[in-house]
């Protein structure tokens, strides 16, 4: 076949859906425990949202954005660029603005499950179409806030009982203390700057602190003895991040300060954090996010104080995996309907549309004329708790036979009151 998904987005089919719905489902309930409620935003998105809120000196918005001309307006012959949203934390600010949500008595909590678009080299871990599980908390500029977000990410990895996992915090200051740890920065790294990787070259007038989680080894070595910003906090900051941590210590989250931790969106201001794991190989983050209260500056609005987080579906999915933790999901159906004969066929296609109007899961072949031996087979493979047999013989006599498909138990069942008696098996046991 010529025409083929594009490369680095994929199809999602049957049983790996059905775990995709399992997860999901599980995650937005601890969301909404939690106290967070859903925003859907529009895949596309001007693209100055991404360009002033994520930066101009990202990969993201340097390289990653996939943009899609506008059609021309008829009357002023201008087309707007847009963009399919590289991440959603920008959207969201964009959507909170716009609806005047931060102007709100409370503190506004949201969640996100989106797919994002970022052009990059496909490779495990790292797709062009990929997913997000997301949360935000906007107007709320208190270190329980961030405590807050970060036990909700180690809570929501703890549920499926994935435990092979750090959480990495940082903070990477304000606007306050971090222009004057720029340049403590950029003097410590000037004397290096031939030894530096082409990129970090180019890192060093404008983002500096990039060149702290760059993965070149000959960076790294550099990197290790700079100056830190955590030396450098302002007391408020520094005093912000003691709170953060004492608070994680108080909820018993273990977690280890990581200076490298400076995150590839430069939006951020003090706490900074990725949640790692070894299961995932070289992009080892299951999830990442921090605090943002500048970023609505950036789009020439008052700044609100805020804090978020997303994780990885696809990464979640593959730590799952690797530990075993996803066996539940799979949804089966609770009966499979084998019809001995025509008769029968009629009599349990008539029931099977029934059951399923009322709730009730049953598969049923419109094959017809099939053996005994072909519709167990089914049976097994359909994965129903309960297959329904009816023969010729039996439907005159009024029955029908309930095979217990895990315990092999059969039973005789009164064709009269069926729909009552198949109705108590499925939620009885589901
Ligand atoms: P991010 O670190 O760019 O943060 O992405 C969050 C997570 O998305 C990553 O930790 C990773 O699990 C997953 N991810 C990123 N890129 C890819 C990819 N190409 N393929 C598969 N998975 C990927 C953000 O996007 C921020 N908006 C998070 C945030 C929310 N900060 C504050 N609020």
């Amino acid at each position: 076949l010529e025409i083929k998904a594009v490369r680095g987005m994929h199809d999602l089919l049957g049983d790996e859906a059905a775990k995709w719905q399992y997860v999901e489902a599980r995650i937005r309930s601890i969301l909404e425990t939690f106290g967070y409620s859903e925003i859907r935003t529009p895949v596309l998105e001007s693209a100055e949202v991404f360009t002033q809120a994520v930066g101009d000196n990202t990969d993201i918005v340097e390289k990653q954005m996939y943009t899609v001309q506008d059609r021309s307006h008829p009357e002023s012959g201008k087309s707007e660029t847009l963009v399919l949203r590289p991440e959603a934390t920008s959207s969201v600010v964009r959507a909170v603005l716009e609806h005047q949500l931060h102007r709100a008595p409370h503190p506004q909590r949201l969640y996100y499950v989106l797919p994002m678009f970022r052009y990059e080299r496909p490779q495990k871990g790292r797709l062009r179409q990929f997913h997000q599980i997301g949360a935000e908390l906007i107007q709320d500029p208190s270190p329980e806030a961030d405590a807050e977000m970060i036990v909700l990410l180690d809570t929501i990895f703890r549920t499926f009982g994935l435990k092979d996992f750090e959480i990495r915090i940082n903070s990477v200051g304000s606007e306050a203390c971090r222009p004057q740890y720029k340049e403590a920065l950029k003097a410590y790294l000037h004397p290096h700057l031939e030894a530096l990787c082409e990129q970090c070259k180019k890192r060093y007038e404008r983002a500096p602190m990039r060149i702290l989680d760059c993965k070149v080894e000959s960076c790294k070595v550099i990197a290790e003895k700079a100056p830190r910003m955590v030396d450098h906090l302002d007391a408020e900051s520094k005093a912000h991040f003691e709170g953060v941590k004492s608070r994680l210590r108080e909820a018993r989250v273990a977690f280890v300060e990581d200076t490298s931790i400076v995150r590839g969106l430069d939006y951020y201001s003090r706490t900074a954090f990725e949640f790692t794991s070894s299961l995932l190989g070289a992009q080892s983050a299951l999830g990442g996010g921090g605090r943002y209260d500048e970023l609505a500056s950036r789009f020439g609005a008052p700044a609100f104080p805020a804090v978020g987080w997303a994780l990885g579906f696809e990464r979640l999915i593959m730590a799952l995996q690797a530990k075993d933790l996803l066996s539940g999901g799979v949804k089966k159906p609770d009966f499979y309907f084998a019809p001995l004969g025509e008769k029968a066929f009629e009599a349990l296609y008539a029931l099977s549309i029934q059951m399923k109007r009322q709730g009730v899961s049953v598969e049923f072949s419109y094959e017809r004329d099939k053996k005994l031996k072909w519709l167990m087979k089914q049976a097994d493979r359909s994965g129903a708790r309960f297959t329904l047999l009816l023969g010729e013989d039996e439907l005159a006599a009024g029955s029908a036979a309930l095979k217990n498909m895990s315990t092999g138990e059969q039973e005789k069942l009164s064709l009269a009151d069926i729909e009552a008696e198949l109705k108590r098996r499925a939620c009885h046991e589901a």
